[in-house]
């Protein structure tokens, strides 16, 4: 056959007809699937702001109890809405960060690791974790021997586990994180104290990507970032510093702050479905919606 015969046989506008198919000029956008995820939160019945351990918490900003506890409700509502289970702690008088129930523990197919938080001021909330996890029936259940902040700190992407250091969670941790889980664990370096955990400056979109800041990671984590996730969403200052980052994805709808508009767009672009929420009460405290949610992976 030669070249001629196979000019002669095709039809002489195939190619120029596909190319004015519209669905050429349309972006590729993925369909995704969501998962049913089991998360665990904690009311906040006694969310105060009485110290500051991060640089978000002033003592004289005045909280306003019921309204942090009714956009509390609306997160959990809106959870339970996308057929997600929420599992309650109590909330313990004195411990005004309890809320924070993502820093409680790490839980990986059905085995915990508790937390051991940096500070004195909540060092008392492991214990409640410790015992809910007993009661929920959750294997393991020791306590980390490092300072170890759970999900604060530690972001499963998959069977991999991203882990930060710098401000809580010691390097120590990530080690023993490995070893207890025998899940491999990557180290990344947080730098600016406005994202003193992992989960302020990066969340998993599924079990294969991520969200984050650049800037707040150390030049050796980013390139590590950008190795591994070159497809990751990259977000801007802006969004991070309304803690647009602390968002809890099931792989389809992302549970996200409403004041990061510019974020929800990159999302849509990706094929996830935004569900923006208002947690500006509890953003005193340096928390957002993910800080307010452990998952608890069966
Ligand atoms: N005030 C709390 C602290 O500084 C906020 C914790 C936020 N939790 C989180 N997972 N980022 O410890």
């Amino acid at each position: 056959m030669t070249a001629d015969t196979l000019v002669a046989a095709d039809p002489p506008f195939a190619a120029a007809t596909e190319d004015a198919d519209p669905q050429d000029l349309a972006p590729v956008i993925p369909l995704r699937a969501p998962r049913p995820r089991r998360f665990l939160m904690c009311r906040p019945d006694h969310f105060d702001v009485t110290y500051s351990i991060n640089p978000w918490m002033s003592t004289e900003a005045g909280v306003d109890r019921d309204l942090a506890i009714e956009q509390w409700e609306t997160l959990r509502a809106t959870y339970e809405a996308h057929g997600h289970t929420v599992d309650l702690l109590d909330p313990v008088p004195g411990l005004p960060d309890m809320v924070f129930a993502a820093n409680g523990s790490f839980v990986r197919a059905g085995r915990a690791l508790v937390a051991r938080f940096a500070h004195p001021e909540r060092t008392d909330e492991a214990a409640a974790h410790t015992a809910w996890l007993k009661s929920a029936g959750i294997g393991g259940g020791r306590q980390a021997a490092w300072v170890n902040e759970g999900e604060g700190d530690l972001v499963a992407v998959g069977d991999l586990v991203l882990a930060g250091t710098g401000f809580r969670t010691a390097a120590g941790a990530h080690t023993e994180v490995a070893a207890y889980f025998d899940a491999p664990v990557v180290t990344l370096q947080l730098v600016d104290p406005r994202y003193y955990h992992l989960d302020t400056a990066l969340f998993a979109l599924d079990d294969a990507n991520i969200a984050y800041h650049p800037d707040a990671f150390s030049p050796s984590s980013r390139r590590r970032l950008e190795r591994m996730f070159p497809d990751a969403v990259l977000v801007g200052g802006d969004e991070a510093a309304v803690l647009g980052l602390n968002a809890v994805s099931d792989g389809l709808h992302v549970f996200v702050t409403d004041q990061a508009p510019g974020l929800h767009v990159q999302l849509k672009e990706r094929g996830y479905v935004p569900v923006p929420l208002d947690l500006s009460e509890l953003l005193k405290a340096g928390g957002g919606i993910k800080c307010c949610t452990l998952e608890v992976r069966s």
